[in-house]
């Protein structure tokens, strides 16, 4: 198969793209804007491969979507804005990428006939306090402008499944935790952070709940969707590791022999959901799939990772990796090179 994976230049989507090339019956071509959470560096290494193409360009943008799709037989749609904080001080960009760009994408891939995969979050389901973990049919009730732009775009997957016959399946994972994640999410930056003995903010009384599960488990999960998901159904994919912030903190501290002092508590994000959790029986049942990585493992392994790669995400929290791209792919990058993090540096 060749396969179209959008934002694949991001945490989850290289994860994804080095999945597959890694196990050598895919061609996979990327189409990404490179915006802040994008970086070239966590695709290095691919192109040695032959399985795999670059295409720099929005999922809103129509002939980017073309060109990119073109001798494509699937299409994973990774691409998105990915963070509350960021959603909440500015949503309109979260509707631009997050609705607009799925439309676009499968305005693109009704008419050539191929499969489609929209990869989404159990945030969607909203805040589910202390009811039982959601299913696929739980009611939708997101809480954030992030949440409610991913909602908006399952149902519009669900809307062209209906109406076009559109072969689309959607996945909803919980909290990713790995390599290569952007440091904004609160594994990675609560990491960076300690290991620069610089606080760490803790929003609220930290008792929100998550359901974490390691990127590789997740993307195993996609692959299984892609592959053998009914289209029009939805996948839950969860490891079911529900933690609090607390708990979190207090593990990474640990593997790090960080002193507790470091936590800071700080205001609570408006709107904060307290509890996440996922009941995942329909992909396991169905699909076969399950999770491998234990959280105690993952987690210290990625810890691991971000002590052996300081370059890359000092890079990442200056924004020095623009400089960087600039430099291997001189002016095709230039548009996208002016905006820098805004709470990276947080
Ligand atoms: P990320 O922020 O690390 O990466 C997003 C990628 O999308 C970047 O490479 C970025 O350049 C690209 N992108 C953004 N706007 C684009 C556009 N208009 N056109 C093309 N590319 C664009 O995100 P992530 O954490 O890897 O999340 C990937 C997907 O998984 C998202 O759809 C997210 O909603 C979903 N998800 C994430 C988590 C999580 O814990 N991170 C959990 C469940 C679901
Ligand atoms: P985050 O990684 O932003 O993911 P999401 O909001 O999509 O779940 O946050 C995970 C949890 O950690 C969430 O309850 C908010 C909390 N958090 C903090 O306490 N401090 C922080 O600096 C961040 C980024 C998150």
């Amino acid at each position: 198969m060749r396969i179209l994976i959008t934002g694949g230049a991001g945490f989850i989507g290289s994860c994804l793209v080095r999945t597959l090339v890694d196990r050598g019956r895919d061609d996979v071509v990327v189409l990404d804007a490179l915006t802040y959470a994008g970086n070239l560096e966590n695709l290095a290494g691919l192109e040695a491969s032959g399985r795999f193409d670059f295409v720099h360009g929005s999922i809103r943008d129509e002939v980017a979507v073309a060109n990119a799709i073109d001798g494509c037989d699937a299409v994973v749609n990774v691409a998105a804005e990915t963070h509350v904080d960021r959603s909440i001080d500015e949503p309109g960009v979260f509707l631009d990428t997050n609705v607009q760009g799925p439309r676009v994408l499968m305005d693109a891939v009704r008419a050539r006939r191929v499969r489609f995969v929209q990869v989404s979050t159990d945030e969607v389901y909203g805040d589910i306090e202390d009811r039982e973990p959601a299913t696929e049919d739980s009611p939708l009730a997101p809480s954030s402008p992030y949440a409610a732009s991913k909602a908006a775009a399952d149902l519009l997957v669900a809307a062209y499944c209906r109406t076009y016959g559109l072969e689309a399946v959607v996945t909803r994972c919980g909290n990713n935790y790995g390599p290569r994640q952007f440091p904004e999410k609160l594994i990675p930056l609560f990491i960076t952070n300690a290991l620069d003995d610089r606080e760490l903010p803790l929003y609220g009384d930290g008792l929100n709940v998550r359901d974490w599960i390691h990127v590789e488990d997740h993307c195993a999960g996609i692959i299984a969707a892609l592959e053998r998901g009914r289209a029009g159904w939805v996948y839950n994919i969860s490891a079911g590791c529900t933690l609090t912030n607390r708990d979190v903190c207090r593990r990474l501290l640990d593997l790090l022999g960080k002193p507790e002092g470091l936590v800071r508590r700080v205001a609570d994000r408006p709107g904060h959901d307290r509890r996440y959790a996922l009941d995942a029986g329909r992909i396991r049942t169905e699909l076969g799939w399950q999770p491998r990585i234990p959280f105690a493992e993952g987690l210290a392994a990625t810890v691991d990772w971000y002590r052996v790669e300081r370059e890359w995400w000092e890079r990442v929290k200056t924004g020095e990796y623009r400089t960087f791209y600039a430099r291997l792919y001189g002016d095709r990058l230039k548009t996208d090179l002016a905006s820098a993090p805004k709470r990276g540096e947080r």
